[in-house]
């Protein structure tokens, strides 16, 4: 059994995005499978509840800390097989995924560049951007049942992908990914299908052009991480886009039109959803309310360069930054009848 080196009170906020939150009574640094393994069985040996940490860059730390285990997962594998698999351990960076992939020319990542984190984190919330989701290319997620403590394999009907959703996100409690296998396209075609990136690049854009337009977009939105951006502390949207019946989306519209907020309801941001639903544009919503752009409580606000993206400026609090979102959810439910959900996890 390897040898657990457990620290106690570590600081959790210099490895989050965000900046925030206390202390973790108890951390590990898990290098591989067996190592994870050791940790969860000290963590209920001991009774203590366990966490595991990825990036960062989609978690909220409250100020109190995390009473228990956090594991910081860092297996670090990363294996391109001839034929377009590529198996990558869950504490690979996500962006070394990408980067790797277009360099060789496999299609199926080029959209899902500039977003931090980890690899094990892709699947828990189908990371998803500009026409893209890793749910499309997953072949299988190798995990630890954290019952039975024993590894195993998951097919991608098994992991139940939905719109930023997964069995392993309405679960979590259940299974920790130690990798992911992807199954990308050699020489395949890009996907050039978000309306915002068809206006920079054509259908026939190289891998590479591609990445470079997500990029551009990206930065433009203060989603890339960059030091010297004032906007950089953030967990990315902060709120799920609401999925709601196309009955709803109309009254949405309609009411926005009759406000004088959009000139006609087509200029009201909406996406149909597979399922036959629509999904709205949450920063549109946000916005619309009367929440500008750059709007400041504090230390805590909303991004200048996004409405969905809510920004600590630095010397700030979770509580503070949960507050303000309280508030922007209220703003939204109040003047347009759709309630907001918070998309980053609560580590509690
Ligand atoms: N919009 C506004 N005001 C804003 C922001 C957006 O009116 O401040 C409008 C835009 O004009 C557009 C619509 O809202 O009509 C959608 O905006 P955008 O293309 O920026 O995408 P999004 O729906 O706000 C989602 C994802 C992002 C992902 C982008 C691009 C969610 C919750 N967010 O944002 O993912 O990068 O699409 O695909 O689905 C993340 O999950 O952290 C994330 C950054």
């Amino acid at each position: 059994m390897p040898d657990l080196e457990i620290q106690r009170d570590v600081p959790l906020a210099p490895l989050t995005t965000l900046e925030l939150g206390g202390l973790a009574r108890f951390f590990v640094r898990a290098g591989d499978p067996e190592t994870l393994l050791a940790a969860l069985r000290w963590a209920r040996e001991e009774g203590l509840r366990a966490a595991v940490l990825g990036g960062g860059s989609n978690l909220v730390v409250p100020d109190e800390g995390y009473p228990g285990l956090v594991i910081h997962m860092a297996i670090g594998d990363i294996d391109f097989r001839d034929g377009g698999t590529v198996e990558v351990g869950a504490g690979v960076p996500w962006e070394v995924v990408v980067d790797g992939a277009v360099t060789r020319g496999w299609a199926g990542l080029e959209c899902l560049t500039g977003i931090p984190g980890s690899t094990g984190a892709t699947p828990i919330q189908n990371v998803g951007a500009y026409g893209q989701e890793v749910a499309a290319v997953i072949e299988r997620v190798l995990v630890v049942d954290r019952a039975s403590l024993a590894l195993g394999e998951l097919a991608p009907d098994a992991c139940e992908f939905g719109y930023r959703d997964s069995m392993f996100k309405r679960d979590p409690e259940r299974y920790v990914v130690c990798s992911v296998h992807f199954a990308l396209r050699p020489d395949g075609q890009g996907t050039v299908r978000y309306a915002e990136l068809e206006k920079h690049v054509s259908q026939d854009a190289t891998l590479g052009e591609i990445r470079n337009a997500v990029l551009d977009l990206r930065r433009k939105k203060s989603m890339v991480i960059d030091p010297d951006d004032p906007n950089r502390r953030s967990a990315g949207s902060f709120f799920l886009n609401p999925v709601v019946t196309s009955a709803e989306a109309d009254r949405v519209a309609a009411f926005a039109v009759s406000e004088g907020l959009a000139p006609h309801v087509t200029a009201v941001p909406r996406y149909p959803t597979q399922g036959g639903e629509v999904k709205l544009a949450a920063g549109w919503l946000v916005e619309k309310s009367g929440i500008a752009k750059g709007t400041r409580r504090g230390a805590v606000g909303v991004s200048s360069n996004h409405a969905l993206v809510i920004v600590h400026h630095g010397g700030g609090t979770t509580t503070e930054l949960l507050a303000f979102a309280d508030e922007v959810r209220s703003c939204v439910e109040d003047r347009f009848g759709v309630r907001l959900e918070r998309e980053p996890r609560l580590l509690t």
